[in-house]
């Protein structure tokens, strides 16, 4: 009898030469996860590899891609770069995403993007990042928001549990599970069902709350916790 074997999930971190992005890297890294850095140019990809790797090892799985050539790998793709470019990179990765990918994106609408504060959002006509992503990806791709409420510095401290949790919004079943599994890969993180995607407008309102909060108790690593429900 042949067994069927489970093909390795391929993670493409778009922006993950960035904080965000470079946090969950090294936290999924670590697990075991193959991972793809994708950036704008390959050398910059390339060095933020380096540095994972003298932080986690050698051995650890992780490459460095252009952006869309990094797309074009993946199973899960995972968008982490300013509200800002997001439209352009989408743009510049469409075309190169696998048939029935996940795509979890992770951006904020912050006001910051043009000048405004880090402690409001933008209004977004599609009511947020997600469904602005949502509207720019192929019918087939599915889309997840998640790890918009969680710190980057908690992430990238691996001497520390992220004590957080995250809201995780989608249409897909199959998009919410994939995540609920990689939450659960990363100490002190613990994945909720936030519903439809239509709700990350609210998770990218709470981002802003909690900068400001960072900003009222001078820390970096404010996030939230949905307490007294049962299931995980
Ligand atoms: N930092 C946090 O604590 C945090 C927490 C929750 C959510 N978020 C959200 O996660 C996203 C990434 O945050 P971050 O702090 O990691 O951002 P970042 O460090 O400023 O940027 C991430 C990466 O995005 C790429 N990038 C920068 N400007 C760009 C532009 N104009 N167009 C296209 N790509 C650009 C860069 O990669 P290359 O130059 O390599 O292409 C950069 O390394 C944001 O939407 C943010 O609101 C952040």
């Amino acid at each position: 009898m042949v067994l069927k074997m489970n093909k390795e999930e391929v993670i493409a971190i778009i922006g993950g030469t960035g904080d965000q992005g470079f946090g969950l890297a090294l936290r999924w890294a670590k697990a075991g996860k193959h991972i793809i850095i994708g950036s704008r140019r390959k050398e910059k990809a390339e060095a933020a590899v380096a540095r994972i790797k003298s932080i986690l090892g050698e051995e650890v799985k992780v490459e460095g891609y252009e952006n869309s050539e990094a797309a074009s790998k993946a199973d899960i793709v995972v968008l982490t770069v300013p509200f800002f470019g997001m439209i352009n990179i989408i743009k510049s990765i469409r075309e190169s995403l696998k048939k029935g990918c996940i795509f979890i994106d992770v951006t904020v609408p912050l006001a910051s993007n043009i000048g405004g504060k880090p402690t409001r959002t933008l209004g977004v006509w599609q009511g947020s990042a997600a469904e602005l992503a949502r509207e720019l990806l192929p019918k087939n791709v599915k889309v997840a928001a998640a790890f918009k409420e969680v710190s980057a510095e908690a992430l990238q401290d691996l001497n520390s549990e992220v004590d957080s949790d995250t809201i995780i919004c989608s249409d897909d079943e199959e998009a919410k599970k994939t995540v609920f599994n990689l939450v659960k890969l990363i100490p002190g993180m613990k994945a909720i069902d936030g519903g439809k995607l239509e709700n990350s407008r609210i998770v990218e309102q709470l981002t802003a709350l909690l900068i400001g909060i960072n900003i009222r108790y001078k820390s970096h690593r404010a996030g939230i916790r949905i307490t007294k429900i049962k299931k995980e």
